[in-house]
Protein backbone atom coordinates (compact mmCIF):
# COMPACT_ATOMS: atom_id res chain seq x y z
CA UNK A 1 0.00 0.00 0.00
CA UNK A 2 1.00 3.38 -0.64
CA UNK A 3 2.90 5.75 1.62
CA UNK A 4 0.25 8.33 0.70
CA UNK A 5 -2.55 5.32 2.47
CA UNK A 6 -0.52 5.50 5.66
CA UNK A 7 -0.39 8.42 6.33
CA UNK A 8 -4.13 9.10 5.51
CA UNK A 9 -4.74 6.16 7.98
CA UNK A 10 -2.29 7.53 10.64
CA UNK A 11 -4.35 10.99 10.08
CA UNK A 12 -7.72 9.51 10.39
CA UNK A 13 -6.76 7.64 13.58
CA UNK A 14 -5.21 10.60 15.27
CA UNK A 15 -8.03 12.73 14.45
CA UNK A 16 -10.55 9.39 15.83
CA UNK A 17 -8.44 9.06 19.10
CA UNK A 18 -8.43 12.45 20.16
CA UNK A 19 -11.90 13.11 19.75
CA UNK A 20 -13.08 9.61 21.31
CA UNK A 21 -10.51 10.42 24.34
CA UNK A 22 -11.62 13.79 24.90
CA UNK A 23 -14.94 13.27 24.53
CA UNK A 24 -15.04 9.54 25.78
CA UNK A 25 -18.05 7.91 26.04
CA UNK A 26 -19.45 4.48 27.24
CA UNK A 27 -23.11 3.91 26.10
CA UNK A 28 -24.06 3.72 22.86
CA UNK A 29 -26.11 6.85 20.78
CA UNK A 30 -29.56 5.85 21.50
CA UNK A 31 -31.60 7.58 17.93
CA UNK A 32 -35.14 7.25 16.88
CA UNK A 33 -37.22 9.02 14.18
CA UNK A 34 -40.26 10.05 16.00
CA UNK A 35 -40.34 10.28 19.46
CA UNK A 36 -38.41 9.07 22.69
CA UNK A 37 -38.64 8.46 26.41
CA UNK A 38 -35.21 9.24 28.70
CA UNK A 39 -35.72 8.15 32.23
CA UNK A 40 -33.56 6.79 35.58
CA UNK A 41 -35.07 2.86 35.24
CA UNK A 42 -35.93 1.03 32.30
CA UNK A 43 -39.16 -0.15 33.10
CA UNK A 44 -40.34 3.29 33.53
CA UNK A 45 -38.84 4.56 30.27
CA UNK A 46 -40.53 1.35 28.77
CA UNK A 47 -44.07 2.47 29.66
CA UNK A 48 -43.22 5.63 28.30
CA UNK A 49 -42.15 4.80 25.22
CA UNK A 50 -45.54 2.30 25.26
CA UNK A 51 -47.89 5.14 25.71
CA UNK A 52 -46.40 6.94 22.72
CA UNK A 53 -46.94 4.10 20.80
CA UNK A 54 -50.42 4.07 21.35
CA UNK A 55 -50.91 7.58 20.15
CA UNK A 56 -50.13 9.17 23.43
CA UNK A 57 -48.49 12.94 23.82
CA UNK A 58 -45.32 13.70 25.77
CA UNK A 59 -47.45 14.93 28.59
CA UNK A 60 -49.61 11.52 28.81
CA UNK A 61 -46.32 9.82 28.74
CA UNK A 62 -44.53 12.14 31.45
CA UNK A 63 -47.75 11.47 33.69
CA UNK A 64 -47.39 7.17 33.15
CA UNK A 65 -43.37 7.90 33.70
CA UNK A 66 -43.97 9.47 37.47
CA UNK A 67 -46.86 6.64 38.12
CA UNK A 68 -43.99 3.81 37.14
CA UNK A 69 -41.13 5.78 39.27
CA UNK A 70 -42.94 5.64 42.03
CA UNK A 71 -43.02 1.87 41.47
CA UNK A 72 -39.86 0.59 40.38
CA UNK A 73 -37.71 3.64 41.43
CA UNK A 74 -39.33 4.73 45.39
CA UNK A 75 -36.22 6.18 46.56
CA UNK A 76 -36.74 9.62 44.26
CA UNK A 77 -39.80 8.49 41.64
CA UNK A 78 -42.65 9.50 44.44
CA UNK A 79 -46.37 10.22 44.94
CA UNK A 80 -45.41 11.01 48.37
CA UNK A 81 -43.10 14.34 47.08
CA UNK A 82 -43.35 16.63 44.55
CA UNK A 83 -41.70 18.27 41.43
CA UNK A 84 -41.94 20.52 38.50
CA UNK A 85 -43.08 19.99 34.57
CA UNK A 86 -41.53 22.08 31.94
CA UNK A 87 -44.06 21.61 28.58
CA UNK A 88 -43.11 23.51 24.96
CA UNK A 89 -45.75 22.81 22.64
CA UNK A 90 -45.85 24.47 19.32
CA UNK A 91 -47.90 27.03 20.36
CA UNK A 92 -47.47 27.69 23.76
CA UNK A 93 -44.70 26.92 26.78
CA UNK A 94 -45.98 26.25 30.28
CA UNK A 95 -44.64 25.56 33.39
CA UNK A 96 -46.37 23.24 36.08
CA UNK A 97 -45.34 23.57 39.79
CA UNK A 98 -46.28 20.51 41.96
CA UNK A 99 -43.68 21.59 44.71
CA UNK A 100 -44.53 20.14 48.42
CA UNK A 101 -45.67 22.96 50.98
CA UNK A 102 -44.75 23.78 54.88
CA UNK A 103 -48.15 22.44 56.77
CA UNK A 104 -50.24 25.12 57.65
CA UNK A 105 -49.01 24.03 61.55
CA UNK A 106 -45.32 24.48 60.33
CA UNK A 107 -43.47 27.57 62.07
CA UNK A 108 -40.28 29.26 61.34
CA UNK A 109 -38.53 27.73 64.61
CA UNK A 110 -40.21 24.52 64.45
CA UNK A 111 -36.65 22.30 63.76
CA UNK A 112 -34.88 24.36 66.87
CA UNK A 113 -34.48 23.78 70.38
CA UNK A 114 -35.05 25.85 73.23
CA UNK A 115 -31.51 27.15 72.82
CA UNK A 116 -31.75 27.94 69.08
CA UNK A 117 -30.01 25.33 67.24
CA UNK A 118 -30.97 23.07 64.77
CA UNK A 119 -32.55 19.74 66.06
CA UNK A 120 -29.91 17.39 64.01
CA UNK A 121 -31.62 15.37 61.57
CA UNK A 122 -34.87 16.70 62.22
CA UNK A 123 -35.74 18.59 58.96
CA UNK A 124 -34.34 15.21 56.92
CA UNK A 125 -35.30 12.40 58.74
CA UNK A 126 -39.27 11.44 60.16
CA UNK A 127 -42.64 12.88 60.07
CA UNK A 128 -42.17 16.38 60.71
CA UNK A 129 -39.29 16.58 57.51
CA UNK A 130 -42.34 16.22 55.39
CA UNK A 131 -44.26 18.96 53.32
CA UNK A 132 -47.80 18.19 51.98
CA UNK A 133 -47.13 16.28 48.69
CA UNK A 134 -47.65 17.68 45.39
CA UNK A 135 -47.41 14.99 42.64
CA UNK A 136 -50.36 13.43 42.26
CA UNK A 137 -52.41 17.08 42.22
CA UNK A 138 -49.73 17.68 39.68
CA UNK A 139 -50.43 15.02 37.22
CA UNK A 140 -53.99 15.59 37.36
CA UNK A 141 -53.37 19.10 36.85
CA UNK A 142 -51.11 18.01 33.41
CA UNK A 143 -53.77 15.72 32.39
CA UNK A 144 -56.63 18.01 32.44
CA UNK A 145 -54.90 20.08 30.28
CA UNK A 146 -52.84 18.05 27.83
CA UNK A 147 -53.92 14.15 28.47
CA UNK A 148 -55.41 12.34 25.48
CA UNK A 149 -55.15 8.76 26.68
CA UNK A 150 -57.94 7.75 28.81
CA UNK A 151 -56.58 8.18 32.61
CA UNK A 152 -56.71 4.53 33.04
CA UNK A 153 -53.94 3.74 29.91
CA UNK A 154 -51.97 6.13 32.48
CA UNK A 155 -51.60 4.84 35.84
CA UNK A 156 -52.42 0.52 35.18
CA UNK A 157 -48.77 0.03 34.54
CA UNK A 158 -47.46 1.30 37.65
CA UNK A 159 -50.45 -0.27 39.37
CA UNK A 160 -49.27 -3.68 37.73
CA UNK A 161 -45.90 -3.40 38.47
CA UNK A 162 -46.58 -2.82 41.78
CA UNK A 163 -48.80 -5.71 42.26
CA UNK A 164 -47.38 -8.44 40.30
CA UNK A 165 -43.47 -6.98 40.95
CA UNK A 166 -40.63 -6.46 38.99
CA UNK A 167 -36.83 -7.34 39.31
CA UNK A 168 -34.60 -5.18 41.02
CA UNK A 169 -31.69 -3.93 39.35
CA UNK A 170 -28.60 -4.22 40.98
CA UNK A 171 -28.16 -0.90 41.84
CA UNK A 172 -31.69 -0.51 43.52
CA UNK A 173 -30.65 -3.54 45.41
CA UNK A 174 -27.71 -1.83 47.00
CA UNK A 175 -29.78 1.14 47.49
CA UNK A 176 -32.65 -1.05 49.61
CA UNK A 177 -29.46 -2.64 51.64
CA UNK A 178 -28.16 0.40 52.33
CA UNK A 179 -31.37 1.79 54.13
CA UNK A 180 -33.62 -1.12 54.95
CA UNK A 181 -32.45 -0.67 59.14
CA UNK A 182 -32.86 2.98 58.67
CA UNK A 183 -36.54 2.60 57.14
CA UNK A 184 -37.06 0.23 59.70
CA UNK A 185 -36.19 2.11 62.76
CA UNK A 186 -38.12 5.42 61.15
CA UNK A 187 -41.44 3.53 61.03
CA UNK A 188 -43.47 2.34 63.47
CA UNK A 189 -45.66 0.03 60.68
CA UNK A 190 -43.33 -2.09 59.22
CA UNK A 191 -43.95 -1.43 55.58
CA UNK A 192 -45.82 -4.01 53.09
CA UNK A 193 -43.08 -4.49 50.77
CA UNK A 194 -39.86 -4.95 53.23
CA UNK A 195 -39.87 -8.87 53.11
CA UNK A 196 -36.27 -9.31 53.20
CA UNK A 197 -33.97 -8.01 55.14
CA UNK A 198 -30.87 -8.31 52.20
CA UNK A 199 -32.01 -7.89 48.23
CA UNK A 200 -29.91 -9.03 45.65
CA UNK A 201 -29.81 -8.39 41.93
CA UNK A 202 -33.17 -9.62 40.25
CA UNK A 203 -35.06 -10.01 43.27
CA UNK A 204 -38.72 -9.56 42.80
CA UNK A 205 -39.84 -6.82 44.67
CA UNK A 206 -43.55 -6.28 44.94
CA UNK A 207 -45.74 -2.85 46.27
CA UNK A 208 -48.87 -4.23 47.47
CA UNK A 209 -50.38 -1.73 49.54
CA UNK A 210 -49.06 1.34 46.77
CA UNK A 211 -50.81 -0.72 44.23
CA UNK A 212 -53.83 -0.49 46.28
CA UNK A 213 -53.41 3.64 46.86
CA UNK A 214 -52.83 3.99 43.04
CA UNK A 215 -55.81 2.42 42.06
CA UNK A 216 -57.91 4.51 44.35
CA UNK A 217 -55.93 7.50 42.51
CA UNK A 218 -57.02 5.75 39.12
CA UNK A 219 -60.58 5.71 40.14
CA UNK A 220 -60.86 8.89 42.18
CA UNK A 221 -58.24 10.89 40.68
CA UNK A 222 -57.72 13.94 43.24
CA UNK A 223 -59.77 12.44 45.48
CA UNK A 224 -57.83 9.15 45.78
CA UNK A 225 -55.22 10.76 47.69
CA UNK A 226 -56.39 13.75 49.28
CA UNK A 227 -59.12 12.81 50.63
CA UNK A 228 -61.07 8.79 51.49
CA UNK A 229 -58.94 6.11 52.79
CA UNK A 230 -55.36 7.63 51.40
CA UNK A 231 -55.87 10.95 53.50
CA UNK A 232 -56.90 8.71 56.25
CA UNK A 233 -53.96 6.57 56.38
CA UNK A 234 -51.86 9.79 56.35
CA UNK A 235 -53.64 11.66 59.08
CA UNK A 236 -53.05 7.63 60.99
CA UNK A 237 -49.56 8.40 60.47
CA UNK A 238 -48.91 11.51 61.23
CA UNK A 239 -50.53 10.88 64.61
CA UNK A 240 -48.57 7.68 65.10
CA UNK A 241 -45.09 9.62 63.95
CA UNK A 242 -45.68 13.17 65.58
CA UNK A 243 -46.07 14.65 61.87
CA UNK A 244 -47.96 17.73 61.84
CA UNK A 245 -49.51 17.39 58.24
CA UNK A 246 -53.19 17.50 58.65
CA UNK A 247 -56.55 17.26 56.60
CA UNK A 248 -56.71 21.23 55.82
CA UNK A 249 -53.34 20.49 54.26
CA UNK A 250 -54.82 17.96 52.19
CA UNK A 251 -57.49 19.62 50.95
CA UNK A 252 -56.04 22.98 50.16
CA UNK A 253 -52.95 21.39 48.38
CA UNK A 254 -52.90 22.68 44.81
CA UNK A 255 -50.03 22.62 42.07
CA UNK A 256 -49.90 26.18 39.88
CA UNK A 257 -49.14 27.04 36.28
CA UNK A 258 -46.23 29.02 35.91
CA UNK A 259 -45.34 31.57 33.01
CA UNK A 260 -41.94 29.54 32.37
CA UNK A 261 -38.66 32.04 32.86
CA UNK A 262 -36.94 31.93 29.62
CA UNK A 263 -34.03 34.15 28.51
CA UNK A 264 -31.31 34.01 25.51
CA UNK A 265 -28.48 32.29 25.58
CA UNK A 266 -26.78 33.35 21.98
CA UNK A 267 -29.44 31.78 19.31
CA UNK A 268 -30.98 29.61 22.00
CA UNK A 269 -33.94 30.16 23.52
CA UNK A 270 -33.76 28.28 27.03
CA UNK A 271 -37.38 27.70 28.64
CA UNK A 272 -37.12 26.25 32.32
CA UNK A 273 -38.53 27.00 35.81
CA UNK A 274 -39.35 30.01 37.49
CA UNK A 275 -39.22 30.56 41.64
CA UNK A 276 -40.11 28.55 43.54
CA UNK A 277 -37.10 27.07 41.94
CA UNK A 278 -33.80 29.08 41.95
CA UNK A 279 -32.75 26.70 38.67
CA UNK A 280 -34.35 29.29 36.15
CA UNK A 281 -33.23 32.54 37.52
CA UNK A 282 -29.46 31.22 38.42
CA UNK A 283 -29.05 29.79 34.93
CA UNK A 284 -30.06 32.70 33.32
CA UNK A 285 -27.33 34.62 35.86
CA UNK A 286 -24.73 31.94 34.59
CA UNK A 287 -25.34 31.96 30.89
CA UNK A 288 -25.54 36.08 30.96
CA UNK A 289 -21.78 36.21 32.66
CA UNK A 290 -20.75 33.37 29.57
CA UNK A 291 -21.91 35.51 26.77
CA UNK A 292 -19.36 37.74 28.01
CA UNK A 293 -16.61 35.37 26.96
CA UNK A 294 -15.33 33.11 23.69
CA UNK A 295 -15.12 29.80 26.16
CA UNK A 296 -15.77 28.06 22.91
CA UNK A 297 -12.79 29.28 21.74
CA UNK A 298 -10.85 28.51 25.04
CA UNK A 299 -12.36 24.66 24.53
CA UNK A 300 -13.51 22.21 26.72
CA UNK A 301 -11.55 21.82 30.43
CA UNK A 302 -9.27 24.42 29.15
CA UNK A 303 -7.85 25.74 32.68
CA UNK A 304 -9.43 29.48 32.12
CA UNK A 305 -12.74 27.87 31.20
CA UNK A 306 -13.26 26.35 33.84
CA UNK A 307 -11.98 28.92 36.70
CA UNK A 308 -14.12 31.18 34.72
CA UNK A 309 -17.41 28.84 34.99
CA UNK A 310 -16.13 28.05 38.61
CA UNK A 311 -15.99 31.92 39.10
CA UNK A 312 -19.87 32.09 37.91
CA UNK A 313 -21.26 29.69 39.85
CA UNK A 314 -19.28 30.89 42.99
CA UNK A 315 -21.41 34.28 42.46
CA UNK A 316 -24.76 32.93 42.04
CA UNK A 317 -25.06 30.73 44.39
CA UNK A 318 -24.31 33.30 46.53
CA UNK A 319 -27.04 35.26 45.23
CA UNK A 320 -29.83 32.53 45.65
CA UNK A 321 -28.86 32.25 48.90
CA UNK A 322 -29.67 35.77 49.54
CA UNK A 323 -32.86 36.40 47.43
CA UNK A 324 -34.54 33.71 46.57
CA UNK A 325 -38.00 31.88 47.99
CA UNK A 326 -41.16 31.30 47.23
CA UNK A 327 -42.63 33.70 44.86
CA UNK A 328 -46.50 33.60 46.63
CA UNK A 329 -44.38 34.82 49.86
CA UNK A 330 -41.40 37.06 49.02
CA UNK A 331 -40.41 39.61 46.43
CA UNK A 332 -37.72 37.89 44.56
CA UNK A 333 -35.53 40.28 42.56
CA UNK A 334 -35.08 37.98 39.54
CA UNK A 335 -34.93 41.05 36.98
CA UNK A 336 -32.26 42.78 39.09
CA UNK A 337 -30.52 39.78 39.68
CA UNK A 338 -29.97 38.96 35.43
CA UNK A 339 -29.52 42.97 34.39
CA UNK A 340 -26.56 42.88 33.11
CA UNK A 341 -25.04 46.21 34.91
CA UNK A 342 -25.80 44.03 38.23
CA UNK A 343 -23.66 41.35 36.41
CA UNK A 344 -20.58 43.69 35.61
CA UNK A 345 -20.76 44.20 39.15
CA UNK A 346 -20.68 40.60 40.26
CA UNK A 347 -18.24 40.17 38.02
CA UNK A 348 -15.74 43.63 38.55
CA UNK A 349 -13.40 41.20 40.84
CA UNK A 350 -13.45 38.26 38.73
CA UNK A 351 -9.51 37.77 38.59
CA UNK A 352 -8.57 35.24 35.23
CA UNK A 353 -5.24 34.35 37.36
CA UNK A 354 -6.68 33.90 40.85
CA UNK A 355 -9.57 32.42 42.78
CA UNK A 356 -12.35 35.34 44.48
CA UNK A 357 -12.28 33.47 48.25
CA UNK A 358 -16.18 32.98 49.40
CA UNK A 359 -15.18 35.13 52.51
CA UNK A 360 -16.21 32.06 54.64
CA UNK A 361 -18.03 32.44 57.53
CA UNK A 362 -18.00 28.87 58.43
CA UNK A 363 -17.72 25.53 55.79
CA UNK A 364 -20.68 23.90 55.08
CA UNK A 365 -20.22 20.19 53.83
CA UNK A 366 -22.00 18.54 50.95
CA UNK A 367 -22.75 15.35 52.02
CA UNK A 368 -21.49 12.04 50.04
CA UNK A 369 -25.30 11.34 49.54
CA UNK A 370 -26.34 10.12 45.98
CA UNK A 371 -28.80 11.83 43.95
CA UNK A 372 -32.23 10.99 44.88
CA UNK A 373 -34.05 13.32 43.06
CA UNK A 374 -35.17 11.94 39.13
CA UNK A 375 -35.28 13.78 35.61
CA UNK A 376 -37.20 12.60 32.67
CA UNK A 377 -37.63 13.93 29.65
CA UNK A 378 -40.00 13.35 26.59
CA UNK A 379 -40.56 14.17 23.44
CA UNK A 380 -43.15 12.73 20.67
CA UNK A 381 -43.68 12.91 17.23
CA UNK A 382 -45.51 15.88 16.78
CA UNK A 383 -42.31 17.43 18.50
CA UNK A 384 -44.42 18.29 21.82
CA UNK A 385 -41.67 17.96 24.63
CA UNK A 386 -41.72 17.89 28.48
CA UNK A 387 -39.12 17.61 31.17
CA UNK A 388 -40.06 16.73 34.76
CA UNK A 389 -37.95 17.11 37.62
CA UNK A 390 -39.49 15.01 40.52
CA UNK A 391 -38.36 14.58 44.40
CA UNK A 392 -38.69 13.37 47.33
CA UNK A 393 -35.57 15.05 48.28
CA UNK A 394 -32.89 12.74 50.21
CA UNK A 395 -32.76 9.38 49.64
CA UNK A 396 -36.23 7.87 50.37
CA UNK A 397 -37.17 11.15 51.74
CA UNK A 398 -38.42 10.84 55.19
CA UNK A 399 -37.89 7.44 55.62
CA UNK A 400 -41.55 7.28 56.36
CA UNK A 401 -43.80 5.34 54.78
CA UNK A 402 -47.43 5.93 55.25
CA UNK A 403 -48.42 2.59 57.01
CA UNK A 404 -50.99 1.27 55.24
CA UNK A 405 -50.64 2.94 51.60
CA UNK A 406 -47.06 1.69 50.51
CA UNK A 407 -45.46 4.91 49.67
CA UNK A 408 -42.65 6.95 51.10
CA UNK A 409 -43.32 10.62 52.36
CA UNK A 410 -40.82 13.34 51.39
CA UNK A 411 -38.30 15.10 53.53
CA UNK A 412 -38.53 18.75 52.15
CA UNK A 413 -38.82 20.80 54.76
CA UNK A 414 -34.80 20.44 54.98
CA UNK A 415 -35.11 22.58 51.49
CA UNK A 416 -36.36 25.86 53.61
CA UNK A 417 -34.03 27.77 55.74
CA UNK A 418 -34.32 25.59 58.99
CA UNK A 419 -32.25 28.63 60.71
CA UNK A 420 -31.35 31.37 58.70
CA UNK A 421 -27.53 31.10 58.18
CA UNK A 422 -27.19 27.26 58.86
CA UNK A 423 -26.33 24.50 55.78
CA UNK A 424 -28.92 22.53 54.82
CA UNK A 425 -28.34 18.48 54.06
CA UNK A 426 -26.54 20.14 50.74
CA UNK A 427 -24.29 22.23 52.71
CA UNK A 428 -26.44 25.40 51.20
CA UNK A 429 -26.56 28.34 53.51
CA UNK A 430 -30.19 29.18 54.26
CA UNK A 431 -31.17 33.11 53.91
CA UNK A 432 -34.82 35.03 55.18
CA UNK A 433 -36.44 34.68 51.92
CA UNK A 434 -36.39 30.96 52.31
CA UNK A 435 -37.45 30.56 55.93
CA UNK A 436 -40.46 28.70 56.73
CA UNK A 437 -44.09 29.52 56.67
CA UNK A 438 -47.26 27.98 56.61
CA UNK A 439 -48.43 26.74 52.78
CA UNK A 440 -44.96 28.31 51.65
CA UNK A 441 -43.16 26.72 48.67
CA UNK A 442 -39.53 25.31 49.74
CA UNK A 443 -36.82 26.74 47.58
CA UNK A 444 -35.76 24.16 45.00
CA UNK A 445 -32.31 23.79 42.82
CA UNK A 446 -34.85 21.23 39.71
CA UNK A 447 -34.32 22.55 36.74
CA UNK A 448 -35.91 20.81 34.06
CA UNK A 449 -35.51 23.18 31.01
CA UNK A 450 -35.88 22.80 27.06
CA UNK A 451 -34.21 24.96 24.64
CA UNK A 452 -35.15 25.61 21.02
CA UNK A 453 -32.34 26.69 18.59
CA UNK A 454 -33.79 29.29 15.75
CA UNK A 455 -37.33 28.78 17.41
CA UNK A 456 -37.40 24.98 16.54
CA UNK A 457 -37.29 22.42 19.66
CA UNK A 458 -33.69 21.82 20.06
CA UNK A 459 -32.78 19.72 23.41
CA UNK A 460 -35.10 18.50 26.46
CA UNK A 461 -33.04 17.64 29.89
CA UNK A 462 -32.75 18.22 33.70
CA UNK A 463 -31.10 16.21 36.59
CA UNK A 464 -31.13 15.03 40.15
CA UNK A 465 -28.05 16.32 42.73
CA UNK A 466 -29.93 19.01 44.99
CA UNK A 467 -27.61 22.13 44.29
CA UNK A 468 -25.58 20.84 42.09
CA UNK A 469 -28.64 20.27 39.11
CA UNK A 470 -27.98 24.06 38.54
CA UNK A 471 -24.14 23.51 37.25
CA UNK A 472 -24.71 20.13 35.97
CA UNK A 473 -27.97 21.56 33.66
CA UNK A 474 -25.39 24.33 32.98
CA UNK A 475 -22.85 22.17 31.73
CA UNK A 476 -24.57 19.83 30.16
CA UNK A 477 -25.77 22.91 27.87
CA UNK A 478 -22.23 24.14 27.17
CA UNK A 479 -20.91 20.80 26.51
CA UNK A 480 -23.20 20.59 23.09
CA UNK A 481 -23.41 24.16 22.04
CA UNK A 482 -20.23 25.47 22.85
CA UNK A 483 -17.65 22.03 22.87
CA UNK A 484 -19.69 20.55 20.13
CA UNK A 485 -20.60 17.31 22.14
CA UNK A 486 -23.11 15.11 20.81
CA UNK A 487 -25.69 14.44 23.43
CA UNK A 488 -24.30 11.15 25.33
CA UNK A 489 -21.23 12.76 25.49
CA UNK A 490 -22.27 15.97 26.99
CA UNK A 491 -24.13 13.79 29.37
CA UNK A 492 -21.25 11.40 30.56
CA UNK A 493 -18.93 14.19 30.60
CA UNK A 494 -17.17 14.63 34.43
CA UNK A 495 -18.64 17.49 35.63
CA UNK A 496 -17.64 19.92 38.92
CA UNK A 497 -19.54 22.05 41.10
CA UNK A 498 -19.14 25.28 43.23
CA UNK A 499 -21.75 27.03 45.73
CA UNK A 500 -20.05 29.63 46.96
CA UNK A 501 -19.97 27.76 50.37
CA UNK A 502 -17.99 25.95 51.25
CA UNK A 503 -15.51 27.61 49.32
CA UNK A 504 -14.26 24.59 47.46
CA UNK A 505 -14.85 23.15 44.16
CA UNK A 506 -16.78 19.36 44.09
CA UNK A 507 -15.24 17.70 41.33
CA UNK A 508 -15.98 13.95 40.07
CA UNK A 509 -12.99 11.59 40.45
CA UNK A 510 -11.23 11.85 37.33
CA UNK A 511 -13.41 14.74 35.73
CA UNK A 512 -10.09 16.83 35.40
CA UNK A 513 -6.36 15.80 35.05
CA UNK A 514 -3.65 15.87 37.15
CA UNK A 515 -2.75 19.27 35.30
CA UNK A 516 -5.60 20.85 35.07
CA UNK A 517 -6.07 20.40 38.61
CA UNK A 518 -2.47 21.87 39.49
CA UNK A 519 -3.51 24.68 37.60
CA UNK A 520 -6.83 25.89 38.87
CA UNK A 521 -5.06 24.67 42.50
CA UNK A 522 -2.35 27.66 41.55
CA UNK A 523 -4.95 29.63 41.21
CA UNK A 524 -6.02 28.79 44.69
CA UNK A 525 -9.24 27.01 43.94
CA UNK A 526 -9.65 24.00 46.50
CA UNK A 527 -10.89 20.85 45.82
CA UNK A 528 -13.11 18.10 47.08
CA UNK A 529 -13.61 14.42 44.95
CA UNK A 530 -16.90 13.32 44.95
CA UNK A 531 -18.22 10.07 43.54
CA UNK A 532 -20.84 11.46 40.84
CA UNK A 533 -22.49 14.64 40.46
CA UNK A 534 -25.89 14.51 39.21
CA UNK A 535 -27.79 12.26 36.31
CA UNK A 536 -28.47 14.11 33.36
CA UNK A 537 -31.87 12.54 30.93
CA UNK A 538 -31.81 14.37 28.02
CA UNK A 539 -32.93 14.47 24.42
CA UNK A 540 -31.28 16.42 21.70
CA UNK A 541 -32.90 16.91 18.32
CA UNK A 542 -30.20 16.72 15.45
CA UNK A 543 -29.94 19.21 12.33
CA UNK A 544 -31.04 15.68 10.06
CA UNK A 545 -34.65 15.77 12.58
CA UNK A 546 -33.42 12.64 14.38
CA UNK A 547 -34.20 12.77 18.07
CA UNK A 548 -30.88 11.63 20.15
CA UNK A 549 -31.11 10.29 23.52
CA UNK A 550 -28.51 11.36 26.11
CA UNK A 551 -28.73 8.32 29.12
CA UNK A 552 -26.54 9.09 32.27
CA UNK A 553 -24.60 5.71 33.30
CA UNK A 554 -24.30 6.86 36.35
CA UNK A 555 -27.60 5.33 37.17
CA UNK A 556 -29.69 3.11 35.45
CA UNK A 557 -31.30 5.53 32.83
CA UNK A 558 -32.34 4.35 29.85
CA UNK A 559 -33.55 5.65 26.56
CA UNK A 560 -35.84 4.45 24.80
CA UNK A 561 -37.92 6.13 21.16
CA UNK A 562 -39.12 4.59 18.34
O1 LIG B 1 -35.60 20.75 45.28
C1 LIG B 1 -34.40 20.61 45.47
O2 LIG B 1 -33.56 21.39 45.11
C2 LIG B 1 -33.95 19.36 46.21
N1 LIG B 1 -35.00 18.87 47.05
C3 LIG B 1 -33.53 18.35 45.20
C4 LIG B 1 -32.97 17.14 45.89
C5 LIG B 1 -32.12 16.33 45.03
O3 LIG B 1 -31.86 16.61 43.89
C6 LIG B 1 -31.58 15.12 45.70
N2 LIG B 1 -30.52 14.56 44.98
N3 LIG B 1 -29.39 14.56 45.37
Amino acid sequence: MSKVFYKAFAVSLIIFLTVNLIFAQDREIVTSDSAMVVSAHPLASEIGLDVLQKGGNAVDAAIAVQFALSVVYPRAGNIGGGGFMVVRTDTANYALDFREKAPVLATSDMFLDGNGNVRPLSSTHGHLASGVPGTVDGMIRAYERFGSLPWEDLIQPAIDLAINGFPLTEREAQKLNQNVDQILRINTVKPDFLKQNYYQTGDTIRFDELGLTLTRILNNKRDGFYEGETARLIMEEMKRGGGIINRIDLENYQSVWRDPYSFWYKNYKVITMPPPSSGGVALHQLFQIMERYPIGEWGFHDPLTVHLMIEAERRVFADRAAYLGDPDFVDVPAEILVDSVYLDGRMENFDTLKATPSGLIYAGEMPEESTETTHFSIVDKWGNAVAVTTTLNGNYGSKVVVGGAGFFLNNEMDDFSVKVGEKNMFGLVGGSANVIEPEKRMLSSMTPTILEKDSSLYMVLGSPGGPTIITTVFQTILNVIEFEMNMQQAVEAGRFHHQWKPDQVYMEIEAFDDELVEQLRSMGHKFKMRREIGSVDAILIRDDGKLEGGADPRGDDTAKGY
